[in-house]
């Protein structure tokens, strides 16, 4: 959602802008642009409507545009319509300050209004406008960039992460950001900025994190940053650990294939980091096991696949540490007036770390005194840092926006929680705990195996392409896998689907059940087998078409369902882990038969940043 970059150094810098901006494509946008300034500091615009491919044929690759000193932005339209005119990056009426800006100004209203009464006037419809607009208006008055940046952050509520020139300034990106994400690298060849670090990872793996209302100067000779007072202050460096092409195709058709397939290996990994020698630990976490005994119950809370993880988790930690477990979408949750003992941890799902809602939420429980547990991928990103721990999955970097292999890491990260609440709660017996453990490490080659149904699942999508509607049926954990199943399918394909828990069909939407409508019902829940199956019969009698996805030992499966899609057998903890692989399957593969752009589906972001 919104991408920037920014560059200052050795070389032109519109060429690195938009090869930088094409590595945040898959954050979602809609139009795009980029500014240069030359060495007496004069700033050119250019910005197209649409893909960044418009942007690059305007200026050939960025050859046109002359200068060491840019900033670039990919815009997903909240303010105003995808438009050129509504493009990043924006100016004042001199073209002196120009900005770009990922984020929302909630208070933009007022402060354009406070403008207008000061005589400034407006192009655009957004948000941004006003923000560079306000930028001037403080550097006017106090003549100094930083004093105009902090400023600025003094006066607007909401998110931003801004760049800005100052023609005054040649060769200078000034920058700051609260609630939106910016990282900041360094090399001998010069400095970088952007939203996120695959955009820079190409030239430097020294990456700077930065804190809410942390400013920042980049010039060719390095990187300062200052706090509000506008004192300067230290930062460390963390060195990327991964390379550029984790977050490159690689030889695959699409990111999201190469993601489905990375699984095994990310769900090793997650495991592996935790569990050594049958060993689990969780130290890294600083949840004590004296704590641990003692919470009282369990909120997961997160948006999207993370939501959905916390379903499955729902089912497991109930079920093996006996404790009790809610499970809230974070943006009804955080406008709810919960009521709490203080003695509930809140664990946030979130695989960008980043996602506003999750984040307030977070926050909101920060506030009432609640113990926080964040899960995340991406390593010092907003909700990682705020939380009281955190547990890291190793997915590496996600790219496709429907997630994948993040889901598939968040599942293990709760598997492995229940296991250690399980244990210390005294809630498992030896021997099952051990059975589980060693099942947990069994798990990357049975992803292996269930990848290998790929080519039937290919070609049942080929004979499904044309349906208009998919109903996802199960219960208990295969109710849970059917919500991210059919989210994972109505995401990429386009096709309307619903998941529903089996025995609620006949509560309504068995009505919507016409000839030919697509039913898959997942069936790896063994005592729930049966009572699902006659779900099944039930809309196969008005005309369902029907297939299944079951376990290989799953008995009682109607030789009349038209299709059955078999997985290995795992414990029933862990099936959402196997099922959930066919399904990604199956949407990647309507997608694709579709014709559709599957990494960067039509009106989504990856990372969510507005509420
Ligand atoms: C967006 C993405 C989803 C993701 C959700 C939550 O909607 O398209 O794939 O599940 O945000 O994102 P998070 O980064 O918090 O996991």
């Amino acid at each position: 959602m919104c991408g920037i970059v920014g560059f200052t150094g050795g070389k032109q810098a519109a060429p690195v802008i938009l090869d930088g901006l094409t590595k945040l494509e898959y954050r979602g946008y809609d139009s795009a642009g980029v500014a240069v300034s030359d060495k007496d500091g004069t700033i050119d615009i250019v910005k197209a409507k649409g893909k960044l491919k418009v942007l690059g044929d305007l200026t050939d690759g960025g050859k046109k545009l002359k200068g060491l000193c840019g900033i670039g932005h990919t815009r997903w339209a909240t303010h105003g319509e995808p438009s050129e005119n509504n493009a990043h990056p924006h100016c004042n009426d001199e073209k002196t300050i120009v900005a770009v800006h990922n984020g929302i100004i909630e208070n933009f209203t007022p402060l354009k209004e406070k403008l207008m009464r000061r005589g400034y006037t407006f192009y655009s419809e957004t948000d941004t406008e006003v923000a560079t607009k306000l930028v001037d208006y403080y550097y006017k008055k106090y003549g100094e960039p930083l004093r105009a940046i902090s400023e600025f952050a003094l006066h607007v509520r909401g998110s931003y992460a801004l760049a800005v020139l100052f023609k005054d300034y040649p060769g200078k990106i000034f920058a700051i950001r609260k609630d939106s994400p910016m990282v900041i690298g360094y090399t001998d060849g010069g400095a970088y900025l952007a939203s996120d670090v695959p955009a820079i990872l190409k030239y430097t793996r020294n990456i700077y994190y930065t804190d809410n209302h942390d400013i920042v100067l980049l010039s060719e000779k390095g990187v300062t940053f200052y706090n509000l007072d506008r004192e300067e202050i230290k930062k460390d460096a963390t060195v990327i650990s991964w390379d550029a092409e984790a977050a490159e195709k690689g030889g695959w058709e699409h990111f999201m294939l190469k993601e489905i397939h990375e699984q095994p290996e990310v769900v090793k990994n997650t495991v592996n980091y935790f569990l050594h020698d049958g060993k689990l630990d969780l130290s890294e976490l600083n949840l004590s096991e004296e704590y641990l005994k003692d919470i009282g119950s369990i909120i997961i809370t997160g948006c999207g696949s993370a939501y959905h993880v916390g379903v499955v988790a729902q089912y497991v930690l109930e079920d093996l540490a006996r404790i009790p477990v809610r499970v809230e979408i974070a943006s009804e949750f955080r406008y709810r007036k919960p009521v709490l003992s203080g003695k509930e941890l809140v664990i946030v799902i979130s695989q960008s770390g980043e996602t506003a809602d999750s984040l307030a939420a977070l926050r909101e429980m920060k506030q009432n005194g609640v113990k926080t547990l964040a899960i995340v991928n991406v390593l010092g990103s907003s909700i990682a840092r705020e939380a009281d721990s955190v547990f890291y999955t190793k997915a590496g970097p996600e790219i496709s926006v429907a997630t994948t292999k993040a889901y598939s890491a968040q599942l293990i990260a709760m598997y492995l929680i229940a296991l250690k609440l399980a244990k210390v709660r005294g809630a498992v017996a030896g021997e099952y705990y051990a059975t589980l453990k060693k099942e947990l490490t069994l798990l990357p080659e049975k992803i292996e195996k269930t990848l290998a149904l790929k080519e039937e699942v290919q070609k049942f999508a080929s004979q499904m392409m044309d349906k208009k509607d998919v109903f996802f049926i199960g219960r208990g954990i295969d109710y849970a896998v059917s919500i991210e199943s059919s989210l994972k399918l109505k995401e990429i394909s386009y096709i309307h689907s619903e998941a529903y828990a089996a025995g609620e069909l006949k509560h309504g939407t068995i009505s919507l059940i016409e000839d030919g409508t697509l039913v898959l019902g997942i069936l790896t829940q063994k005592n729930l087998i049966e009572k699902t199956v006659s779900n099944l019969v039930e809309t196969a009698s008005r005309g369902a078409y029907v297939a299944v996805l079951a376990s290989e030992k799953a008995e009682g499966i109607p030789e009349k369902f038209e299709r059955i899609f078999r997985i290995p057998e795992t414990d029933e903890h862990f099936f959402a882990s196997l099922a959930v692989i066919a399904m990604q399957l199956f949407a990647y593969y309507l997608s694709v038969l579709r014709g559709n752009d599957v990494d960067k589906p039509r009106n989504l972001a990856k990372s969510v940043t507005v509420e």
